[in-house]
């Protein structure tokens, strides 16, 4: 026999030899290497081929590429069962219950979310229409027809966010809302009197912010127009939806203010108990008496109807009911805080 066919025979021997040992994927791929890649006894009997006569080539070459094909395929099939195999056991290692309930927490309603449903769902009940305006407002909804005039200390700078393209179709001047009052202005327009809307909205302000102050906040405005409404009537909601919310007896008080828009113009406090129980008077709610020419400006005639109108800080009455003490917890998104709720 040839030399180089028995050698043949050795490495076929050995080769298979390995083979059978072979019992996960990194250990075929090390095998595929060592008997069958570039530096394999087999590549090297190739390459002494060339060395040889025909008539060797004949009878050597042949041999030396069945053994190959056969190991291949071998190889091959190996490769298959094997990866099949590591599949399956990785399945099987991370199998799901997907019926198993959770023990993760599961989301809930943000404060002031819980906080503004239970505003709507209240004045719902007493009859009001749940309104809604653009926080890109007219200088004219916020503040002209608000009786608020150019020369007026509330548009300047300090407060207001100046927008500097107009309304896209009027080309009037725009600002961010600094209030939700203008709301006021576009329900008159829209559904005339009598009206009774609340409107839970996000006001921007030019401001430094700290603990108690961000550039947006949410307020709630509402307003109530009819035949003979007068002051009582807005002592008796502002009362009525601060014991709805605070679930007690509320003890309220007013003061007169001054807003632009509101004749005579008042500020509601409410008697609050603290944590260590004393009592303490908190400024609540800006409210008054639609003023004469706000009706005006929106098509209303003052001497058949009257008004009031109110506003407040969701956000601070929200930090208030929660016992929230820095509204930079509220708009962090920290989950600490939120999963309190
Ligand atoms: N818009 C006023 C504010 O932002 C609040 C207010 C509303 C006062 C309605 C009176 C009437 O402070």
């Amino acid at each position: 026999m040839h030399p180089l066919l028995s050698q043949l025979n050795a490495i076929a021997a050995q080769a298979h030899t390995a083979l059978s040992a072979v019992t996960t994927l990194p250990e075929l791929e090390a095998y595929t290497r060592a008997h069958l890649g570039k530096h394999s006894p087999l590549a090297q009997m190739n390459k002494q081929l060339g060395t040889l006569s025909t008539e060797e080539k004949r009878s050597i070459a042949p041999a030396l590429q069945a053994l190959r094909q056969e190991l291949e395929a071998h190889t091959h099939t190996l490769q298959e069962t094997l990866s099949t195999a590591a599949m399956q056991a990785e399945l099987a290692a991370q199998w799901y219950d997907l019926t198993q309930p959770s023990t993760a927490r599961k989301g809930s309603l943000h404060p002031i979310t819980r906080m503004r449903h239970d505003i709507e769902d209240l004045f719902s009940s007493m009859g009001f229409r749940i309104a809604d305006g653009p926080h890109i407002e007219t200088e004219w909804h916020n503040f002209d027809a608000l009786n608020i005039p150019p020369t007026h200390p509330a548009r300047d700078m300090q407060d207001t966010f100046f927008l500097r393209t107009g309304h896209a179709n009027t080309r009037e001047n725009t600002v961010l809302r600094t209030h939700t009052s203008p709301v006021q202005v576009r329900s008159m327009l829209q559904y005339g009197a009598p009206v009774r809307v609340v409107v839970p909205g996000r006001v921007f302000r030019n401001e430094a912010t700290d603990a108690t102050h961000d550039t947006a906040f949410y307020q709630v405005e509402g307003l109530v127009v009819d035949t003979h409404i007068h002051m009582g009537h807005l002592k008796a909601t502002m009362q009525t939806m601060l014991e709805r919310l605070f679930g007690t007896e509320v003890t309220v008080r007013m003061r007169p203010a001054y807003f632009p828009f509101v004749e005579p113009g008042i500020e509601l406090d409410m008697l609050y108990t603290k944590a260590d129980g004393t009592e303490k008077w908190l400024e609540i709610v800006g409210a008054g008496m639609v003023h004469p020419h706000v009706l005006r400006s929106c098509g209303i005639d003052p001497s058949v109807y009257s008004g009031f109108a109110f506003g407040f800080g969701l956000t601070r009455l929200t930090m208030l009911r929660y016992g929230i003490t820095d509204i930079r917890d509220l708009f962090s998104g920290s989950y600490s805080v939120l999963s309190q709720f």
